[in-house]
Formats: structure tokens, C-alpha cells, sequence
């Protein structure tokens, strides 16, 4: 299964998932030398009018494989303004779905943390980070740990969001709350990744309720 056919594939099964682990996959070479990604800036100058932020400094930040929480993290930019950036792996993940799932199980049971080519100029400056990553194996992507270590949310407000398959939450707050003890959690958004391409509504109730 490629990434595309697996956007089609809902309502995945962690039984499901521990199956396709074991077959095998046509991997596509991986792409290198991407260019880092960049921070994009707000141009939906209303938006940070829709929340009570007070001139609070925002990022959304998300890793996504197959599109689901790039989705949801580019609604939210919208809503809510700010800046977006993409936690990118400085080694891509195959396109092939059986290949991924492998790999991911390896390096969280290596408690791994894979390069990411992100680069943030003066992440001092934000105050409330959107955090926003796909449940891999129960919890977080291991670059997602990257991305915390290196960039670090002591004092930050984070505000957690997280697609699924089918498996809802599981470890991907509890676990990222260990990652960041010393950060101040919102209350998190949690959505299938069949339904994230169409949450504007749910998105907006969740944006709305955060007292920023
Ligand atoms: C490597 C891998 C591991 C996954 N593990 C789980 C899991 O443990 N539980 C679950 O509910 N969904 C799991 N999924 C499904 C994804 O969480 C879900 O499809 C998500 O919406 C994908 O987000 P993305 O499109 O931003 O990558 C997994 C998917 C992949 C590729």
C-alpha cells in the first residue's frame, strides 16, 4: 500500500496494523537532500483576531506521513494565524505503508530520535505552540521527540493535536507530557484521520474553547 491508497484506508485496527508490520512493501527510494522546511507566516491578517490571544506569539508545528494532521494544522493556521511549520525527517519515511509501519515500530522501541531538517529561527519568541502529530504505535512519532528536545517548550502553552486510525488517543499526550514536563498543556484535539480533512467545525469549537 502506497501513501495515497492508504489516505483511502480508514478505520485502521491496531490488529490490522501489527499484520501489514510484517509484510513486505515495494520501497520507493528515498528522496535526499530536501530543502529544509521553511516557517510560513500568516496571511490571513483576521485571523488571530478570531481568538482572545492577546498579541500572543503562535506556531503550529505538525508531522504528518500520509496528509491527515497536515490538514488539520493548516486549518488551525487559518484559524487561528501565526506561523506553520513542518517537522520533516532529515531521512524521508518510505511511501510505502507496510515499510513505514516497520520502521516507526523500530525506533520507538529504540526510544530513537531520527534528524529532522526543520529549522526555526528564534523559537524564543513564541508563546503558544500547536503541537500536532499522527498516533504512531499509540504515541508519538519518534521526530516529533526530535523536534521536542531540540526545540524546547519549557514555559510554552502547548496546545496538543492528533489524528488516528481508529485507536483515538492512547499514549500521544501522556506521552508527549513526559517529553515536555515543564511545558503548560491545553486541553488536546483528538480526530480520526478520515474525518480531520472535513473538522473546520470542530476545529473552530476546540480553537474557541482554549483560553489563550
Ligand atoms: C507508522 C504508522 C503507525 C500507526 N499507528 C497507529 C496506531 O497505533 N493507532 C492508530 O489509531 N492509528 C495508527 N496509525 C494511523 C494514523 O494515526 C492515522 O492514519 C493518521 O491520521 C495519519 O496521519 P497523517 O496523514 O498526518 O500521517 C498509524 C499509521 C502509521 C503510518
Amino acid at each position: 500500500m502506497n501513501k495515497r491508497e492508504f489516505l483511502k484506508f480508514t478505520g485502521i485496527s491496531l490488529l490490522s496494523l501489527t499484520a501489514l508490520t510484517l509484510g513486505c512493501g515495494n520501497d520507493k527510494t528515498a528522496k535526499a537532500d530536501a530543502p529544509a522546511p521553511e516557517v510560513k507566516q500568516n496571511t490571513n491578517k483576521g485571523a488571530s483576531q478570531n481568538m482572545s490571544t492577546n498579541s500572543k506569539k503562535i506556531l503550529v508545528a505538525y508531522f504528518s506521513w500520509s496528509g491527515n494532521t497536515k490538514a488539520v494544522a493548516e486549518e488551525i493556521h487559518k484559524q487561528v494565524g501565526g506561523d506553520i511549520v513542518e517537522i520533516v525527517p532529515a531521512t524521508p519515511y518510505s511511501e510505502t505503508y507496510s515499510v513505514t509501519v516497520a520502521k516507526a515500530k523500530a525506533e520507538q522501541a529504540a526510544n530513537a530520535r531520527p534528524a529532522i531538517s526543520t529549522k526555526i529561527a528564534d523559537f524564543d519568541k513564541y508563546d503558544v505552540i500547536f503541537l500536532g502529530y499522527p498516533n504512531w504505535w499509540g504515541s508519538y512519532p519518534m521526530p516529533v521527540a526530535t523536534f521536542v528536545e531540540t526545540y524546547k517548550l519549557d514555559g510554552k502553552t502547548v496546545a496538543p493535536f492528533f489524528t488516528h486510525g481508529g485507536g483515538g488517543e492512547q499514549r500521544c499526550l501522556s506521552d508527549l507530557q513526559k517529553l515536555a514536563p515543564n511545558a503548560k498543556f491545553t486541553q488536546d484535539l483528538v480526530l480520526s484521520g478520515s474525518s480531520a480533512k472535513s473538522s473546520q467545525a470542530q476545529i473552530k469549537s476546540w480553537l474557541d474553547s482554549l483560553q489563550l
